[in-house]
């Protein structure tokens, strides 16, 4: 693997491989990586956990990271991301985490600078490290994806993480519903009824109403989209008895979720922000591999 920008990057075998390692760097292993990397960390978008556990993760790999900030960088001065990029392959760096507005920003980079690129997030196009570590935190509660049945539910249309989580569950033999209101469908086929998927999912993945690329036309009130999309109270007492709540964060509490359930027994919130770290460690250390 030379860059990670989207699922379809990855086989169903180098995910498992992600997976295994994952768990073997939670339960205490070291990196085998011997060369000293440099990355970056170039987020054009808002970002807590993907950021964050990226740097925890580059850190516990023993890595060089060098900081980069959008607000203070020449992209002001209008220069683009490939010339951006261009500067950081100059300077020496291996790898660069890069989360941006644009959709597909990776096309433009990928196979034309020598520095690995993996995607933080492009648009509403992909989020693959998010994907792997929904996917981890599923097979670790369940020891397989096969025949799990797993909603996702909300903003569809504006969702990278849909995006990339359909394809990617979907390969691994999971059972993927979408669903969603007809409005923000985008090009999938969903559930209009998020009551006739609550008894069988093994999984509900709520996602986040994101506002801010709706263009001012939102059609829902918070109170009218939780009564109509949220977990409710009522709605998690008839999920089945080992089933789970995951939500890829930030939550708006009491829109996609009662503000009781974010921390309750079934929710897996948390333990997707811990699994962050532990997953991205083993997506750098693949990558960086084949670079030493
Ligand atoms: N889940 C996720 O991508 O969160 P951040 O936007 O805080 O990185």
């Amino acid at each position: 693997m030379k860059n990670l920008v989207s699922m379809k990057d990855l086989s169903v075998d180098q995910i498992h491989a992600i997976l295994e390692q994952a768990q073997a760097f939670r339960e205490g292993a070291i990196s085998k990586l011997t060369n000293r990397f440099t990355v970056s960390n170039l987020f054009f978008e808002p970002s807590t956990r993907t950021k964050m556990s990226f740097e925890m993760a580059e850190r516990k790999l023993n890595l060089e990271v060098l900081p980069f900030d959008s607000d203070f960088s020449s992209t002001l001065k209008g220069e683009t991301l490939y010339d951006t990029v261009k500067v950081f392959e100059c300077v020496g760096l291996d790898v660069l985490v890069i989360r941006h507005e644009q959709n597909n920003f990776f096309e433009e980079l990928v196979g034309k600078v020598n520095t690995a690129i993996i995607n933080g997030g492009d648009g509403t196009g992909n989020h693959p490290t998010q994907s792997l570590l929904d996917i981890y935190t599923i097979w670790q509660e369940f020891g397989t994806l096969q025949d799990k049945v797993i909603s996702i539910v909300g903003d569809i249309a504006h969702s990278r993480v849909a995006r990339s989580n359909a394809d990617a569950l979907s390969r691994l033999g999971a059972q993927v519903r979408l669903v969603c209101p007809s409005e923000w469908q985008g090009e999938f086929e969903a559930f209009n009824e998020f009551d006739d998927v609550i008894e069988d999912s093994d999984v509900l993945m709520m996602l986040r109403v994101q506002h801010e690329r709706h263009d001012g036309k939102t059609t829902f009130s918070k109170e009218q989209y939780h009564q109509m999309y949220g977990l409710t109270i009522e709605r998690e007492r008839k999920m089945k008895k080992n089933a789970i709540i995951m939500h890829p964060a930030p939550f708006n509490r009491d829109v996609e979720i009662a503000n009781e359930l974010v921390e309750c027994d079934r929710s897996r919130i948390f333990k997707q922000m811990e699994n962050g770290t532990y997953v991205r460690m083993a997506i750098l250390e693949l990558l960086l591999k084949g670079r030493e």
